[in-house]
């Protein structure tokens, strides 16, 4: 059983899509801004729903940062927060979304044993969580989250989007002592997608399979136009954490997150030298094949009805 946090982009449906391949049930997933503002985020899930015929329940969480800043990567992937090289998702009726922070709160109220979470966008909504209802965070047993950098960013030169989108968020959870499993952008970066990946999928030759193989074609080719070969599988190594962790390698560490530099905000610091008390655990190596079969695996099958 998991909950899901997430500001559905591709690599964030992908993600999902693998949970939803593998044994585990999904509680709920709670929408956040990240990729898009939220009313597209909001979108975005509407139409994956009807898409992938998800049956799990959906809220609307946070649509801006706990400082109610608003970031987002849309100058690098278009209004929907989801590049592609043709189709776009199929257009689906608005839902009715109720509130993410009771619904989360009810579910993790209801368990016999600590929660396990799927964080793959900013933390406002966990934040918001642990803020207002500081009685649940023993309920909370992991978050494994998609975030943060030990080496270069990517949204800035020092931070990773998703730590940069709400530092505050991620600071609120450190200083709780929120039980965190961190897939970082370092980590992510040993899981590549390759254009041959994109041939393949487009071989099915379903029209899910054409849908796919275009979004998973745009989102590859943000890092073609940028001269690399291959582009990191971010949120999707974030899932197989959560799905295969004997596919990784943690290890403890002492986590800050860097809140007011003008150029260095959002940058995370790993803290692993001996003798360090760790707050955090820290994804250092991946079996890359074993997170990209897991990764593909779920796409190959959604080209299938
Ligand atoms: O930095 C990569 C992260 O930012 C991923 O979670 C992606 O979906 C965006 O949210
Ligand atoms: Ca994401």
């Amino acid at each position: 059983m998991v909950w899901i946090d997430t500001d559905m982009g591709f690599d964030d449906i992908q993600a999902i899509l693998m949970v939803d391949h593998s044994r585990f049930d999904i509680a709920g997933v709670s929408l956040v801004f990240g990729n898009a503002p939220m009313a597209q985020v909001r979108r975005n899930a509407a139409r994956a729903k009807a898409c992938f015929g998800w049956n799990f329940p959906i809220f609307a969480g946070a649509h801006q940062s706990i400082l109610g800043t608003v970031e987002t990567p849309i100058h690098v992937l278009g209004p929907t927060g989801m590049p592609t090289r043709g189709r776009h998702l199929p257009e689906a009726p608005e839902l009715d979304l109720g509130p993410a922070l009771p619904a989360l709160a009810e579910w993790l109220e209801g368990l016999d044993e600590p929660g396990r979470i799927l964080a793959l966008g900013p933390l406002t909504n966990l934040a918001i969580l642990v803020l207002s209802r500081p009685d649940l965070i023993g309920k909370i047993g992991e978050i494994t989250w998609m975030g943060g950098g030990a080496t270069r960013g990517n949204h800035t030169p020092s931070a990773e989007f998703n730590a940069f989108a709400d530092p505050e968020a991620l600071a609120i959870l450190l200083a709780n002592n929120l039980p965190l499993r961190v897939a970082d952008l370092d980590l992510c970066r040993q899981v590549q997608v390759t254009p041959q990946d994109v041939e393949d999928l487009a071989a099915a030759d379903t029209e899910r399979a054409r849908l796919l193989s275009d979004l998973l074609g745009g989102f590859l080719d943000i890092a073609l136009s940028r001269g690399r070969p291959s582009m990191s599988l971010y949120d999707p190594t974030a899932a197989a954490a959560f799905i295969a962790p004997n596919a990784f390698e943690f290890k403890t560490a002492f986590v800050t997150v860097e809140l007011a530099g003008d150029q260095t905000r959002g940058r995370t610091v790993v803290d692993q030298r001996p003798g360090v008390e760790p707050n955090a655990h820290w994804g250092m190596r991946a079996d890359a094949e074993r997170v990209r079969a897991l990764a593909l695996e779920a796409l190959a099958e959604a080209c299938f009805e």
